[in-house]
């Protein structure tokens, strides 16, 4: 394949770039009065305007002319279809299919995935169903009050994140409580709060051998066990989801409950698998399932629309126009919606985990930027923080802001403020404010001449900066489940450009190697010349502090 900047589309798109680095946004809208209305679509109950971007229509049919020259369509289709497009791992990569509600089969080496996938489903119906009625009960007779679900990575942030971002949702059947953290901290704080007798844990590793997760679950055993439980009753209260079932039962987990997985589920892509046991756990399975199908509908809009009114080809590729040609190191992600401020923390590890990759599926070292940095907090609080940057340091960062136009139990007043605020920076950001304009609002403020310059200099915003606007109406578990689809997509399509293997993460391997030796070398197993200097200090410094007195 031709490398991408040798690629005419990219070239052209280059020169597009040159010729509108100068031009202001401000002034297309005075330009073209139905820039709003043309810059803007919508799927599966999400609106996005993006109208405020710094691009013309000659540059969107250029981006899309760039997506099908890469083989965007046969690399989709190569992804549903079950292909091993996760090339060194030689895996599919089909979270899709756990979301298929279609009565499709889904092939994965002459096999039809399909059954087993409905029927781990059914098992996490009838599962959160014995829970919340009562009929799973705990060895001394009672039922469970709470859960505490343990992982890290993608077997973590997406059950966390979709039970918060839907807590007007939660059943008050179980309070389910997240540990991730390795930092003994967490679950000491977690176990201290709940009775071992009402307790059920969920320990979740599609590897079973993550050094945290693990840690984690024998912390909570070892409680169990010395709050009066015996190993017998560790069935009643431990389940796991795995898709390494026999460490799982060596572990001492009994084999019917595990829930299984598989290897084409990819960690940061597994919420709608079994890892997403805790979320069924804590909304009830309808609202589970809803989340699931929302997520096909995406599936759907993502495989059939046409490129320049797909939302995730959309976005992916407004992503590539300033990571490439714009020199964007990074992308703020902005929920105005409380319950969603954990959304940029799950889509960083979706996207910087996918794409932060520097070398193509072909094995060449790319010459081109890659993924970029994901970042951003719930609105307003950004707004009296990290915002000043945005709107006048000397990075550009662009935005996807979001908002539900309803909340469950609305205070108007609180919403119409939100709402405000929201688009009200998504205009400040666009417009900016002219040193002119600066100047004029000093007009009577009793400056002399050199002062009013100096002070309207400072004030003044340049403006020109890019967001997008996803627009919903109330945040339920259908149409969260379309928003994460959404990017999982613009993901996709963003590796597919850069050409880059998404779905691998080699990256954060060598540090898991690593800090099992430390941990040698702080227990004193490890001879000192395995480690540099530096690291050998540290080593010594946590030694001596840890000593015996
Ligand atoms: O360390 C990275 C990672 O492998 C993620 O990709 C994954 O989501 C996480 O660790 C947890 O892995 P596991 O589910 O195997 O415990």
């Amino acid at each position: 394949m031709t490398t991408l900047t040798s690629q005419p589309e990219w070239q052209r798109l280059s020169e597009l770039a040159a010729s509108v680095k100068d031009a202001h946004m401000r002034d297309w809208f005075a330009q073209d009065p139905s820039r709003a209305e043309t810059m803007q679509a919508e799927a599966c109950g999400i609106h996005l305007d993006y109208s405020k971007n710094r691009v013309t229509q000659e540059v969107l049919d250029g981006l899309f002319e760039l997506a099908s020259a890469r083989g965007l369509d046969s690399a989709r289709s190569e992804m549903f279809g079950g292909e091993p497009i996760n090339t060194t791992e030689n895996r599919a990569v089909l979270h899709t299919a756990l979301r298929n509600f279609s009565g499709q089969p889904v092939m994965v080496d002459g096999e039809d995935v399909m059954p087993e996938v409905l029927a781990t489903l059914e098992k996490i119906r009838t599962f959160t169903e014995s829970v919340h009625s009562g009929e799973h009960k705990g060895y001394t007779g009672k039922p469970v009050k709470d859960v505490v679900a343990i992982g890290i990575g993608g077997s973590f942030l997406g059950p966390k994140i979709m039970t918060e971002a839907l807590k007007p949702y939660r059943s008050d059947a179980v309070n389910v409580h997240f540990v991730a953290n390795v930092d003994g901290c967490h679950i000491k704080d977690v176990l201290a709060g709940v009775d071992h007798e009402e307790t059920l844990v969920v320990m979740s590793s599609k590897s079973f051998s993550t050094q945290e997760t693990l840690q984690n679950t024998v912390t909570a055993r070892d409680w169990f066990l010395a709050q009066g439980g015996t190993q017998e009753d560790v069935a009643k209260h431990f389940v796991a989801v795995s898709s390494n079932v026999k460490a799982a039962t060596d572990f001492g987990i009994a084999e019917h409950n595990i829930f299984p997985m598989w290897d084409w589920v990819g960690g940061r892509y597994s919420l709608w698998s079994a890892i997403g046991l805790p979320i069924s756990l804590s909304l009830g399975f309808e609202n589970f399932k809803g989340l699931l199908e929302g997520a096909h509908e995406m599936d759907n809009h993502f495989k059939d629309a046409p490129l320049k009114s797909n939302l995730p080809v959309i976005m992916a590729m407004l992503g590539v126009w300033y990571r490439n040609f714009f020199d964007a190191q990074s992308t703020v992600m902005l929920p105005y919606y409380h319950y969603l401020r954990g959304l940029p923390a799950y889509v960083q590890q979706l996207d910087m985990e996918s794409n932060g990759k520097q070398v193509t599926k072909d094995g060449e070292v790319v010459d081109h930027e890659t993924g970029p940095i994901i970042w951003g907090s719930e609105g307003t609080n950004g707004q009296h923080s990290f915002h000043q940057l945005i709107h006048q340091g000397t990075s550009l960062i662009p935005a996807d802001f979001m908002l539900p136009l309803n909340v469950p139990n609305q205070d108007d007043t609180h919403h119409a403020m939100l709402a405000s605020n929201c688009f009200g920076q998504t205009q400040a950001l666009m417009q900016g404010k002219t040193f002119d304009e600066c100047y004029a609002d000093l007009e009577g403020a009793g400056l002399d001449d050199e002062t009013r310059q100096h002070i309207a200099l400072h004030k003044t915003m340049p403006g020109n900066k890019p967001s997008n606007t996803l627009l919903f109406n109330q945040l339920d578990p259908k149409t969260l489940g379309s928003l994460v689809a959404l990017y999982e997509h613009k993901v996709f399509v963003q590796g597919v450009i850069w050409q880059v293997n998404s779905f691998d993460q080699w990256g954060v391997e060598l540090g898991k190697v690593l800090g099992n030796q430390v941990l040698d070398g702080i227990q004193g197993k490890a001879d000192a010349d395995q480690f540099d200097a530096s690291t050998l200090q540290l080593i010594e410094k946590f030694r001596n502090a840890n000593a015996p007195k």
